[in-house]
């Protein structure tokens, strides 16, 4: 066989190849994606209807997240949550939500996402709002009774928040 009769020969595999469906898997549905295409943006956007105060988080804390996290956000066997403000440009910096979080948004966007550490996803919206309020009135962000929402979250003003600068590399 010459060699372009060989290359003729191997293109036409490739693109039958190419054809074929490996018959695997199955199309995704809107309702799967829906449950990981959820990411909460900085001004808000992305977050979902639901609305509560830390009052009812209290609650949502203990069931939840006082095992790891300890009471009132402290001295737990995991990450501190509050205190630490003011702690930064000392010897010893806490960096906690209170202390380091620009945004109070991507708290919910991570509690959603990614706890309680053993279980994540097993909390209703409502309950990740109401923990964050929770969250955020530890650290004297908001009252106990502020209503947390798609609406007044974005408008939280982190601590932090003005000391975080973005930089592009090579710029
Ligand atoms: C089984 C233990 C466990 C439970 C329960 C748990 N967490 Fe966590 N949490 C962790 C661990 C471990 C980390 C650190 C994860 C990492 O760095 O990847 C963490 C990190 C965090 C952070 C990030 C802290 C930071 O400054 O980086 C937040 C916020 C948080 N958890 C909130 C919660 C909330 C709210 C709940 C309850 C709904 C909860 N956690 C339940 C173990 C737990």
């Amino acid at each position: 066989m010459s060699m372009r009769r060989l290359i003729l020969v191997a293109l036409v595999a490739g693109s039958a190849l190419a054809e074929e469906s490996p018959n695997l898997g199955a199309a995704v549905s809107a309702a799967d994606l829906a449950l990981v295409d959820y990411t909460v943006l900085p001004d808000g956007s992305g977050l979902p209807t639901g609305s509560a105060n830390a009052q009812q988080g209290a609650a949502v804390y203990v069931q939840n997240c006082l095992a790891c996290h300890g009471e009132g956000g402290k001295d737990g066997l995991n990450d501190r949550l509050a205190g630490g403000q003011g702690s930064l440009l000392t010897d010893k910096p806490l960096r906690t939500v209170g202390s380091f979080w620009p945004y109070a948004t991507t708290l919910f966007d991570y509690v959603r996402r990614a706890m309680p550490y053993q279980a994540p996803g097993s909390l209703s919206n409502d309950e990740v709002y109401a923990v964050t309020a929770y969250v955020l009135f530890l650290n004297g962000i908001v009252a106990e009774d502020a209503d947390i929402n798609a609406e007044t979250l974005p408008k939280v003003i982190m601590p932090n928040a003005g000391n975080v600068v973005w930089q592009i590399r090579g710029q």
